[in-house]
């Protein structure tokens, strides 16, 4: 079996697979959302307290295990300095003590994977990564090189979820609050505009949306549970249609016949109603992880793990560095 290690924000994570069949024998997260709530956003300091509290406990209930495992995978980029040096660390202890070899795996590429936990990869695949980090659409060949078709310029899709929950104190992470706000708003009531609409470049922006959404509850002043829920529909639709009118230029350039969509974000229904509508219009065959594997895993990271292991991509546990920020162009997929 290989370990894989997750703690790159706020989430400690840990998933034994079968290095063969991709089987999860086992899975555990411990999540920091209560803990980081009441700042509105991921406090490091306090979230590397919580991993090093955290891992151990889960690292103790997978030690009948030890003699079965072969290999270590942990994240060691991108992420946040301090929670990414948690996971590293111990499993650069476990390495050490256990004489296992350590695969370094991108945070990224562990949500892609997310898309064949428990089977094999497809390529060519496009890909739409929304997390709190990240708004990505990439193009993956079939050599599982990746090229970044478009990014965002500021705030990330989910990240603007999380500002906007926190604009009306309705703690972190937004998004789900937000989402499930939202089916009681009205999407019609207030018009925020779709950033970037006329502007040809394929690229995102999210915060000024954030300011626009920002101003409309300044000109509410007290917000009723109905205010709320309606700016919630109006921000949540503008967002996800941002996300669609840039893809579909997109998709009106490059040919996917398989698409995927992943990271924590990648859960919004709404956003899975219009990628389904889109995907279709264009022939895709769309591509998704389980619900429970969207947001921040260990099962993701075992499995891109799994793949790094049968190449032989092995790390030296004494000089393994982690990278809080990342260069996707350069790592290849399979
Ligand atoms: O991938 P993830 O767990 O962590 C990062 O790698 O960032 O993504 C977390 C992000 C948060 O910003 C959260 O608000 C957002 O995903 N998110 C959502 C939804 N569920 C989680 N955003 C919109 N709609 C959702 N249903
Ligand atoms: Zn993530």
């Amino acid at each position: 079996m290989i370990l894989g290690i997750e703690s790159s924000c706020d989430d400690s994570s840990v998933a034994l697979m079968k290095l063969g069949t991709f089987e999860l024998k086992f899975y555990k997260k411990i999540t920091q959302e209560n803990e980081h709530s009441k700042y509105g956003g991921v406090v490091p300091e306090l979230a590397a307290r919580l991993h090093a509290a955290a891992l151990p406990r889960l690292i103790e209930e997978i030690k009948p295990y030890f003699s079965d495992i072969k290999a270590i995978a942990v994240t060691n980029e991108p992420g946040l300095s301090v929670s990414l040096i948690s996971g590293v660390s111990v499993a650069k202890s476990l390495s050490v003590a256990l004489n296992l070899p350590i695969i370094a795996v991108n945070h990224l590429i562990g949500h892609i994977y997310s898309l064949f936990l428990g089977n094999e990869p497809v390529f060519p695949l496009g890909v739409l990564l929304v997390s709190g980090g990240h708004t990505l659409v990439l193009n993956i060949d079939e050599n599982g090189v990746i090229s970044i078709l478009a990014t965002t310029s500021d705030d990330s899709f989910g990240e603007s979820f999380d500002k906007v929950a926190k604009m009306m104190d309705l703690g972190y992470p937004g998004g789900e609050v937000i989402q499930n706000l939202a089916k009681s708003g009205d999407k019609n009531r207030f018009k925020f505009s779709v950033p970037l609409k006329y502007d040809k470049r394929l690229e995102y922006s999210f915060s000024g949306l954030k300011n626009q959404v920002r101003v409309q509850i300044a000109n509410l002043g007290d917000l009723s549970e109905q205010d709320i829920s309606d700016v919630a529909a109006c921000f949540e639709e503008t967002a996800v249609n941002h996300i669609i009118d840039k893809l579909e230029k997109i998709f009106d350039k490059f040919e996917f016949k398989n698409f995927g969509v992943v990271g924590g974000a990648s859960a919004n229904l709404n956003l899975r109603n219009k990628l389904e509508k889109l995907c279709s219009k264009f022939g895709s065959n769309l591509l998704y992880a389980p619900l429970k594997f969207c947001s921040d895993n260990a099962a993701m990271i075992a499995r891109a793990g799994a793949t790094k292991f049968k190449n032989g991509e092995f790390e030296d546990a004494l000089t393994m560095q982690i990278h809080p920020r990342s260069n996707l162009e350069l790592i290849r997929l399979k």
